[in-house]
């Protein structure tokens, strides 16, 4: 059994706490741009909120592959609910091989599950491979640093129990008022992903900070926000094949 297929609540509840939406689906957006007519392969999509919202942007195939079968079942009944021609696959990312070439290949926390820089190399391969020449990869993961005070007033709390090399487990504590979700990822440096990359053939690649959305700053204030920009929680990456 994946892990996700038994917190499937507790995480679709972490997606709408609002520094997820003001700041980690904004930015990450704000990085994709324009999908119209883009085909969109969509790693670790979870319970989908991404993979619909591609679709209802303009992208004109959209595939999303998680190994999370509840996750995925999440997924399908939204797209019963309201169909809008997407695919989902059931599917280790690792074992997933080359289903086609697409304009684009996302992956919104997925690299941070990979727990060896062999691991994480062969999750870029497997990206590289399902991309089109001149494709683009754009992915948010975790950030390199830790500053935990910072994030607490987000509902996040993360920790880890040994020093920081590669490989060490993170764990990662979502909150709300009455309830808590934990999900564990392992920290790989950043040279070890800028190696990742560069060994999977990427021509080029980009990282990028957190930003708030104008909404986000109109509804709780611009102070309020300050630590998610001084203290990034998250990084973004883009890659270009
Ligand atoms: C933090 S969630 C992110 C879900 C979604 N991308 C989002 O941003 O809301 C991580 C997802 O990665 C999936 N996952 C973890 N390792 C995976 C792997 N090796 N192959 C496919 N999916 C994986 C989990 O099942 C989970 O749904």
């Amino acid at each position: 059994m994946a892990v996700y297929d038994k917190i499937t609540d507790g995480y679709k509840k972490s997606r709408e706490l609002p520094y997820t939406i003001c700041v980690g689906t904004y930015t990450y957006f704000q990085i994709l741009g324009d999908l119209s007519g883009q085909s969109v392969l969509d790693l670790a999509c979870g319970e989908g909120r991404h993979t619909r919202a591609f679709r209802k942007k303009g992208a004109n195939q959209v595939v999303g592959v998680d190994i999370s079968e509840k996750m995925l079942d999440l997924a399908k009944q939204e797209e019963t609910r309201e169909p809008l021609g997407l695919e989902y696959m059931v599917q280790d990312v690792l074992t997933l091989g080359k289903i086609d070439e697409f304009d684009l290949v996302v992956a919104a926390f997925l690299l941070n599950y990979a727990k060896t820089r062999e691991e994480l190399l062969a999750m870029c391969r497997i990206i590289y491979t399902n991309l089109k020449v001149g494709g683009r990869f754009i992915s948010i993961k975790d950030s390199f640093e830790f500053y935990p005070d910072k994030w607490e007033k987000y509902g996040i709390i993360k920790g880890f129990f040994e020093p920081l090399h590669d490989g060490t487990p993170i764990s990662i504590n979502f909150f709300g008022k009455d309830w808590n979700v934990s999900i564990e990822n392992y920290y790989l440096s950043k040279s070890t992903y800028e190696w990742a990359f560069q060994q999977a053939d990427f021509k080029s690649f980009c990282w990028y900070d957190p930003k708030v959305s104008p909404e986000g700053i109109e509804k709780f204030g611009e102070e309020f926000w300050q630590d998610a920009i001084n203290y990034p929680e998250f990084v973004g990456i883009e890659c270009v094949k």
